[in-house]
């Protein structure tokens, strides 16, 4: 039985599997519907942070292939606080054939998917969100039919994303570099793993502050919120900090021409991006936010049995 808890934990050929596998589950959907590659399996969708994606595209690829989903809101199962983890988590691998769940500490994954009986499916935790960074990977396989060789830029917030983008880009050949205010970069440990990662595949990866410096050459340019959730209480000193880290038409007119634009979304538009360039030409975020659907089809299809 496998979880899917981090995108270090599978291999360059085990991640090129599963998005085949979204490739081929989107154009088949796209034509015909899927097949009932899941009849009667449920994914148990446990919460403890808001979303809308992540629900509904995970509802969406059960549906298609004729499973279906339970939504579990933050206040429903009090995970570690009206019941223990290792509790939940067992209780819950009697019912469903999945968990997916989205938390605050990422040690609570871990702990889900210690407890668990069915496979256990990351969907964000403090640290990493690696299902973001398949539906990207797919998106950038659509636009430029490979990944070896770009160039990514990751502006702003070393946060869960940039640290699952790190990870995807090490295992697939794409060129990462980060720009970041000091303090914000990618942790560290996370950075040591990604380098680690980089070296099976002669990825570069960078560290950088000065973001026009980083997109200089980039077919990819990502960024996220500023403000990630949990970390409300620095609003204000983030908002202070990270202006200069904006994706506006001035810092993409510095990449490749033929770069495309890519936001996990949420956008906090005028924050770190703009209205022009979230709905510009070279913007796919909303490609992106499709392919969510499917690239946690693929997901599915190759963990639950
Ligand atoms: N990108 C993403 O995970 O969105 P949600 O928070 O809406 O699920
Ligand atoms: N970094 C953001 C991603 C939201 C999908 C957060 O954790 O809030």
């Amino acid at each position: 039985m496998q979880h899917f808890i981090s995108i270090a934990d599978y291999s360059s050929t085990e991640l090129k599997d599963i998005l085949g596998l979204a490739v081929r589950l989107k154009d088949e959907w796209k034509q015909d519907g899927n097949q009932p590659l899941l009849e009667n399996k449920v994914l148990a969708m446990v919460f403890q942070k808001p979303s809308l994606r992540t629900r509904v595209s995970f509802d969406m690829a059960m549906r298609h292939v004729g499973g279906d989903a339970l939504y579990l809101s933050p206040n429903e199962i009090g995970l570690g606080k009206r019941e223990s983890i290792a509790d939940v988590s067992r209780v819950l691998s009697g019912y469903v054939d999945g968990i997916m769940a989205r938390v605050f500490e990422h040690e609570h994954i871990l702990q889900l998917a210690h407890y668990a009986s069915v496979p256990v499916i990351n969907g964000l935790s403090d640290y990493n969100h690696p299902c973001q960074a398949m539906a990207d990977m797919l998106t950038i396989y659509e636009r430029f039919s490979d990944w070896s060789g770009l160039n990514l830029t990751y502006i702003g917030d070393g946060n869960n994303v940039a640290v699952s983008l790190a990870f995807a880009c090490a295992r697939l050949g794409l060129n990462f570099t980060i720009a970041a205010p000091m303090g914000y970069d990618i942790p560290v440990e996370a950075w040591m793993r990604a380098e680690e990662m980089a070296k099976d595949t002669s990825v570069r990866l960078r560290k950088l502050q000065d973001p026009y410096e980083a997109v200089r050459g980039a077919q990819v340019i990502y960024t996220d919120t500023w403000i990630s959730m949990g970390q409300e209480a620095e609003a204000e000193k983030r908002r202070q900090l990270f202006p200069p880290y904006q994706v506006n038409a001035k810092l993409l007119a510095e990449a490749d021409p033929k770069a495309i634009v890519l936001h996990c979304l949420p956008a906090h538009r005028g924050e770190e991006i703009t209205n022009e360039v979230a709905d510009g030409p070279q913007s796919a975020i909303f490609q992106q936010a499709e392919n969510r659907m499917h690239a946690e089809k693929a997901i599915l299809v190759t963990l639950i049995k």
